[in-house]
């Protein structure tokens, strides 16, 4: 089958396949064609896609493809040009969009839409929605750092003090997560929210603070958020002014599918932000979760605030958001042809292909049917028990937990009473030995038993050196005409070579996790 890549339109300066993803379709068993200029605006010229295997087209030859490649919906008159039975793949916002669902289906077309990849494991890397996010998360802190009079990092050089910058990010999404780690990477200290506080430890993980709502919490069964009740966001209204009010840098990301952002951040909650703050909303073209947001613009507030509405962060990088766009592409066409053959085949039975074809033969699919993907899982119900037999197991555990202390006290008093007999039998050179040697246990014991995992790899350097001194000691007694003496010079030598040799093969592998192919 042949693959029609056309020019974006004007406003969008991404291509749906680069030359990387050509070679890759090829691989498939597929034809590429290239309409001319096709990749201009995202720094891939005519002679690269030649290079990669293309053959370069006009718009008629692209659109005429068995299945074409579109960042956008097409318009009417693209519509047309397509054949009876071709496929698009787009994105296309099928639940905004039901009139351009028609049409397609009246031209007998089917659509798969990109943008309605279900949020499951298996289709992450399908998943341009989360693509163009990860992008646009990490230029929205790229252009807020243009729009911020100050650096990230904190610094102490010798004309003064220069502290981190404080950024809040509210929506621990995709995109927030993006904006997380790259604002993180340049040396700021950065707090994020969500509504689900599921993402708390994939925040802290990204290495910044979660503050959480303190009212309510939310339960996800499709990896997004619900609207919030009342109380919540009540709540939230309160933290998020507060923590915009001490933060230098806000970016907003809060999205529920379906529905206009979220309102976060209300004038009043701007107006008390330091000047020379800057909010980066990346919700603007949905209709924005600040109150001042002017859509696909940077704007100045009289309290001196800079709010940027941008709306095509992605579309800022365009040659890497291209690339992962192609790559989504290929992931599905991947699925969608089994046999490598460049023949493509739409499993209905697969829950990816199905949720993302919303016209096929002649007849609309959109919606498809739910998939559950539950990004919390629910806590499995604790069977109810017989009171009876929760107080004989109380019980019964108690007296398990005496036995044990009485033991354990047993253990001591014989070990003491083993240790003083030992030392008062001894003669009386050896005797502090054995003082030495008990001490030594029980600093040990301490030492060893409250030293953090952490720090369990210099510990090991410490034993190891301990290690060496046993070993040159058992060296120079294991010739003793005492047979006992050289038995336990033996054994030292043995266990200390454990020790020794096991902790050089750890630290050998340890090292060899950091080197590079
Ligand atoms: P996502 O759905 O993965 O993440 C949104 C997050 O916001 C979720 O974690 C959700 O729990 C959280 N959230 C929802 N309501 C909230 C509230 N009231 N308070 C706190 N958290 C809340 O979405 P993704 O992919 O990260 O995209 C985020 C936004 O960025 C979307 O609005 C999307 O349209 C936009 N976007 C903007 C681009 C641009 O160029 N400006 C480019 C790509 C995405």
């Amino acid at each position: 089958m042949l693959v029609g890549v056309p020019a974006s339109n004007a406003d969008q300066p991404l291509v749906a396949a680069t030359p990387d993803t050509v070679t890759k379709l090829k691989k498939l068993g597929f034809d590429v064609c290239v309409q001319r200029g096709a990749g201009q605006t995202a720094q891939f010229p005519d002679s690269l896609f030649e290079d990669a295997g293309a053959t370069l087209v006009d718009d008629r030859g692209a659109w005429g493809a068995d299945i074409v490649l579109t960042l956008d919906a097409p318009t009417s008159e693209q519509i047309a040009a397509m054949q009876s039975g071709a496929t698009l793949i787009s994105r296309l916002a099928p639940a905004r969009h039901p009139e351009l669902l028609d049409e397609l289906a009246r031209a007998n077309i089917t659509a798969l839409a990109m943008d309605t990849v279900p949020r499951i494991s298996r289709a992450q890397a399908m998943d341009v929605l989360s693509s163009q996010a990860n992008v646009a998360g990490y230029r929205a802190v790229v252009e807020a750092a243009h729009q911020f009079g100050r650096l990230f990092t904190g610094q102490v050089t010798a004309a003064g003090k220069m502290p981190p910058a404080r950024i809040y990010v509210i929506g621990a999404g995709v995109a927030g997560l993006a904006a997380i780690a790259t604002a993180n990477s340049m040396g700021a200290e950065v707090y994020a929210t969500d509504v689900r506080p599921e993402v708390g430890e994939q925040v802290e993980s990204m290495g910044a603070t979660f503050v959480p709502i303190p009212v309510g919490r939310q339960e996800s069964s499709d990896g997004y958020a619900k609207e919030m009740d009342a109380d919540q966001a009540r709540a939230a209204e309160i933290l998020y002014a507060e923590q915009a009010a001490c933060s230098d840098i806000v970016i907003t990301t809060a999205n529920i599918p379906g529905r206009a952002a979220p309102r976060l951040l209300s004038a009043d909650a701007i107006d008390a932000m330091r000047p020379g703050s800057v909010i980066v909303d990346m919700a603007a073209a949905n209709g924005g979760n600040c109150e001042l947001t002017s859509p696909g613009e940077i704007v100045r507030t009289e309290g001196g605030v800079t709010i940027i509405g941008l709306t095509d962060l992605a579309g800022r990088l365009p040659a890497q958001s291209s690339q992962l766009y192609g790559q989504n592409i290929v992931n599905l066409l991947r699925l969608a042809t089994p046999d490598k053959d460049g023949q493509l085949t739409l499993d209905m039975d697969d829950e990816i292909i199905r949720s993302i074809t919303v016209t096929h033969e002649g007849d609309v699919m959109w919606p498809p049917p739910p998939v559950n993907v539950s990004a919390a899982p629910a806590p499995a119900p604790t069977p109810r028990e017989d009171p009876a037999a929760v107080a004989a197991r109380a019980a019964d555990e108690s007296r398990k937990e005496a036995s044990h202390k009485r033991n354990r006290v047993i253990g001591i008093v014989v070990a003491i009473a083993l240790a003083a007999l030992l030392i008062l039998t001894s003669p009386l050179m050896v005797s502090s030995h054995y003082i030495v040697l008990a001490l030594a246990v029980v600093v040990g014991f301490y030492v060893i038993t409250n030293v953090t995992h952490s720090l369990h790899t210099p510990l090991m350097s410490v034993t190891n050196a301990i290690s060496g001194i046993i070993l040159v000691g058992a060296l120079l007694q294991i010739g003793s005409s005492n047979v006992l003496v050289t038995i336990i010079s033996f054994a030292a030598i043995l266990v200390a070579s454990i020790n020794i040799f096991g902790g050089f093969t750890v630290t050998h592998r340890m090292l060899a996790m950091f080197k590079k192919d």
